[in-house]
């Protein structure tokens, strides 16, 4: 046989056995196998089994998502308890990208809970380690440990494959006016700039920007679009961070100006009241959401000498989502044809 030929190999004979549970086969070079029929309907090419969580597609929202009947908040118990409710709280975070769990023990690393919950035995670790405590820094130069205000960004542009799932788990919110989270859809925005401005949605899906962080032992680097495309033109992933954005960009001199135009065009539109939700988180709030398409940030707030605003925020991968999904889609299905055959 020439190298690379692919030898075949034919079904000599084949018959049922065990009430139809069982195909035998002997194939001509006389090799036996034995398959069982409900794995081989699973497996017919193109009329295989559907991925146990196919449908659920990303459900676009504006400012009043939290209102919408796609929308609820789960207690931090009966997720943690429930197979059920923990299915659900994944099915509307796969599908908002956004998620809120109350009343989470705020003394201990809940953070850390919640990922074996989800089948991770932690967070995965990143340039602020494995849990940052956002908490005020009265010298502090970065603004996530003052009271300023912060735009609406995704976090960890500096890196090529960013992760995509974060969490915040609010032990201390300010009191008073301020400190309230923003949120916005990037992935409807990105739509809605597709159909009302084509020409600066095409720059953003091809300009290519620097992100940096330097840090320790660290010098990252990253150049990402703002609007990444996947091969079915579908938008995949939205990075927009002012503060670790490089004054470096490396594209012909006469393409500048329409690039930076697109980008304010486009965080405009971010802004605008129809498409920014406004959640002040409460102590024991976790907020979970996907880091590759919802911005966030937040209002600022007055500093007093007792002011205190502690989140204690991780990332993992968003893979984590539609993996414990999928598995408990699985277990619901097999539950259900137990029932069924009882
Ligand atoms: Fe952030």
């Amino acid at each position: 046989m020439a190298k690379g030929e692919i030898k075949r190999t034919e079904v000599k004979n084949a018959s049922l056995l065990d009430n139809g549970q069982l195909l035998s086969v002997e194939w001509a070079d006389s090799h036996h196998g034995i398959f069982p029929t409900d794995w081989l309907r699973g497996h017919r090419f193109d009329q295989s089994q559907p991925d146990p969580i196919e449908g659920n597609r990303p459900h676009l929202w504006g400012h009043d998502v939290m209102s919408t009947p796609h929308f609820r908040m789960f207690e931090f118990d009966e997720v943690m308890e429930s197979d059920d409710a923990l299915y659900d709280w994944l099915k509307m975070l796969f599908n908002l990208g956004i998620a809120v769990l109350k009343n989470a023990p705020i003394e201990q690393c809940q953070q850390y809970s919640l990922q074996k919950r989800l089948g991770y035995d932690s967070p995965a670790p990143s340039s602020s380690g494995i849990l940052n405590q956002a908490k005020l820094h009265m010298k502090s130069y970065h603004p996530v440990y003052t009271a300023a205000s912060l735009q609406l960004h995704n976090d960890l542009s500096y890196y090529t494959q960013a992760k995509g799932f974060q969490l915040f788990h609010c032990k201390q919110q300010v009191t008073g006016g301020g400190g309230d989270s923003l949120l916005a859809d990037g992935f409807k925005v990105a739509e809605d700039f597709r159909c009302q401005n084509p020409e600066s949605f095409r720059i953003l899906t091809r300009i290519p920007w620097e992100y940096k962080l330097a840090i320790d032992k660290n010098y990252h680097v990253a150049r990402r679009e703002v609007i990444r495309l996947d091969t079915d033109e579908e938008v995949c992933q939205i990075t927009i961070n002012d503060i670790c954005r490089a004054a470096m960009l490396r594209i012909p001199l006469q393409d500048v100006k329409k690039a930076y135009v697109a980008l304010k065009e486009f965080t405009n539109m971010l802004y605008h009241p129809d498409n920014l939700v406004r959640y002040k988180l409460e102590a024991g709030d976790i907020l979970a959401f996907h880091n590759h398409r919802i911005l966030h940030g937040r209002l600022g707030f007055s500093m007093k000498a007792d002011t205190q605003r502690h989140l204690e925020t991780c990332y993992s991968d968003w893979e984590i989502v539609s993996g414990r999904m999928r598995n408990l889609k699985k277990q619901r299905l097999r539950k259900s044809q137990g029932e069924n055959q009882k």
